[in-house]
Formats: structure tokens, C-alpha cells, sequence
């Protein structure tokens, strides 16, 4: 009877399992190849009477259906990509990343910055960035006619002249003076702002790391010192420094540190404009009158800070011509500073 095979056909094939594909495909032609059990049923079909024309219909339909999805479901299993079901569960399986993201030339050396600091046993704190005009200038020691609180240089706040945006971290060594009683071992790395056309050359904002160190009989050999392990360590450990005198309002003495220029090694070219030199810090004793300012003992305690542009120290160290690159976010420029952070 055409009914009682289909129903042995059935179980046969709801019970198939396929070792491999060469099986899978035996079983394809054996049911649903032009000459397999399917065709070969349908032709008989042609053959029943009348009456059971519905019934056996619809179980022949049923057969076929069951042999496709049987073969479906197969197919998943040997296909060479693994089911979607498979890839989660599979642990071994090679992570795709995508695009990973890299660090930005700023953030990487800052990091090395407060790294050599870190060593020497200074620690790391900062201040805001809208100062008010005692923290940014007056503590300093700048006379109330100093050209670098005119208009040109600093941003105000809504035209109050007593709130700006701070046009240096040294701002934060007066706020870390004020709370902390010394020995104080510090570095205060932030963005600054100067009221500047931006050209390859100057930017309306940029980055410092300030440094102080304040303590008991500190002097100007502990500063240069402390530089030059600085030098060392950040560019070679064969460069040189030079400390020029200098002036700033906060410091006395003051200096600014040149190194051996660190890519003709001190012997002159382009970069260093043929002197073998590079300037890259200003530093000096803290001015007692700013001690003074700060709440601190003069008499009791002495102390050297310097500053330096993390745009500078960055441009020495990978020669990035344009200081406009940091701040474009143009990816091409960006992804070329990978780091294990
Ligand atoms: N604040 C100075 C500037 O922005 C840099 C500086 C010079 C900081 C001498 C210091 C220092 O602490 O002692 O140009």
C-alpha cells in the first residue's frame, strides 16, 4: 500500500543523520534527486483512484517537505562557515577586533612626562582651567602692568578681568602652595590658553607640565639635576643640557633649559637652525615672594620649578611639524602613534 510506505519513508527520514557531506549527499539524490524516491512517487500518484487522491496528496507533500528541511539542516553542519549558533559558543576561535583605536601623541607623552616624574617621587595633581587673576598672575609675582595680562594674551570670562582661562599651569603650583605645607614633590600636567592666531606654529591652546619641588635646603644643582635625569630619560640617555639664564616673574634665578639637539645628536641642522642646541623648558628657584604669597616660610623653605609645552617635547620626539595636526583629529595623522599603554 502507496500509504504504509510513505510512512516508513517518513520515519527514515526523520531519523537520517549524516556523518559527512559525502553521506548527505547520497541521501539528496536518494529522495529528491530526478530519479530518487520522490519522483518515483509522484509518477505512482498519478496511478491512485479518486477517492484517496486528497489524503495521499497531502502526505506526499508532507514526505517532501520533511526530506528538504532534513537536508537543510544538514547542510548548516558541513557548510565551511559555522552555524551562527556554533561561532558564539566556540571559545577557541580567533576574536575579530574591528578597528582598534590607538592614543593620542599628546596623551602618550604626558604619560611618559608623569612616568620619569613618577620615578623621581613626584606625584601628579591638577587645577582648573578657568583661573582666577591671583592663581594665574598676581601669586606669581606679575606686576599689574605685565604685558601678558594684556587682551591679546589671555582669555577672559564675559569681560570680567579677574576670571580667565589660565594662560599657564603655574596657576596650579600656587593653588598646591595655599593647601599643602612642604616637603611638596609635584607635577600638574593640563591644557592652557592664550589668545593667539593659530598658525603651524601657535595654537589658542596647548599643553604644560608644570614641576615643583619645595622643601628644606633645596638648591639649584637639586633643579639641574633633576632636569637633566629628565633629559636622559625622555630623549637619550648620551643627551646633553644647557641652562641659559632667563627671566620670568616667579622664579630667581631663572634660566631655560636647552638639550643636545636629538636629531644630529648636538652636531647642527635645519632643526636646531645649526646651533646643536634646542630650547625646551623654563625653570628656576621659586621667588621667596612667592612663597610668601603662598603661605609658606621663605626663611624655613626653598624650592626650583620649571614648565614645559607637552606640544613641544612631542614635536622633538616624533618632529610633527604642524602643531594644527594635534588638534584636527585627522585619523591618518592619529593612528600612526600606537602604544601599549
Ligand atoms: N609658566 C611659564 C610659561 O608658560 C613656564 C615656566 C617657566 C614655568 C619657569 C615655571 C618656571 O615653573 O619656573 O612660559
Amino acid at each position: 500500500m502507496m500509504k504504509d510506505r510513505i510512512q516508513q519513508l517518513l520515519a527514515e527520514i526523520q531519523t537520517f543523520k549524516a556523518q559527512n557531506k559525502e553521506e548527505l549527499e547520497q541521501f539528496r539524490i536518494k529522495y529528491l534527486g530526478k530519479k530518487g524516491v520522490m519522483s518515483e512517487l509522484f509518477n505512482e500518484f498519478k496511478t491512485v483512484p479518486g477517492e484517496m487522491r486528497k489524503e495521499i496528496g497531502v502526505m506526499l507533500n508532507d514526505l517532501k517537505n520533511k526530506a528538504q528541511e532534513t537536508l537543510n539542516e544538514h547542510k548548516d553542519l558541513f557548510e565551511s562557515k559555522p552555524a551562527a549558533s556554533q561561532t558564539v559558543n566556540d571559545l577557541t576561535l580567533p576574536v575579530d577586533l574591528g578597528q582598534v583605536g590607538s592614543h593620542h601623541p599628546i596623551s602618550l607623552v604626558r604619560k611618559e612626562i608623569i612616568d620619569i616624574f613618577s620615578r623621581l617621587g613626584f606625584n601628579v595633581a591638577e587645577g582648573p582651567e578657568i583661573e582666577d587673576d591671583w592663581h594665574n598672575f598676581s601669586a606669581l609675582n606679575f606686576p599689574q602692568e605685565h604685558p601678558a595680562r594684556d587682551m591679546q594674551d589671555t582669555f577672559f570670562i564675559e569681560k570680567n578681568p579677574d576670571i580667565a582661562l589660565r594662560t599657564h599651569t603655574s596657576s596650579v603650583q600656587v593653588r598646591v602652595m595655599e593647601n599643602t605645607q612642604p616637603p611638596i614633590r609635584s607635577i600638574f600636567p593640563g591644557r592652557v590658553y592664550r589668545n593667539e592666531a593659530i598658525s603651524a606654529r601657535a595654537h589658542c591652546f596647548f599643553h604644560q607640565v608644570e614641576g615643583l619641588y619645595i622643601d628644606k635646603n633645596v638648591s639649584f644643582a637639586d633643579l639641574k639635576q633633576t632636569l637633566l635625569y629628565f633629559a636622559k630619560e625622555m630623549f637619550s640617555a648620551d643627551t646633553k643640557i644647557r641652562l641659559r639664564p632667563s627671566y620670568f616673574p616667579f622664579t630667581e634665578p631663572s634660566a631655560e633649559m636647552d638639550i643636545s639637539c636629538n636629531l644630529c645628536g648636538g652636531e647642527g641642522c635645519g632643526f636646531c637652525k645649526h646651533t646643536g642646541w634646542v630650547e625646551i623648558l623654563g625653570c628656576g628657584m621659586v621667588d621667596p615672594a612667592v612663597l610668601e604669597n603662598c603661605g609658606i616660610d621663605p626663611k624655613v623653605y626653598s624650592g626650583f620649578a620649571f614648565g614645559m609645552g607637552i606640544e613641544r617635547i612631542t614635536n622633538l620626539k616624533y618632529q610633527v611639524k604642524d602643531l594644527r595636526m594635534f588638534s584636527e583629529n585627522d585619523i591618518r595623522f592619529l593612528k600612526q602613534f600606537r602604544s601599549a599603554f
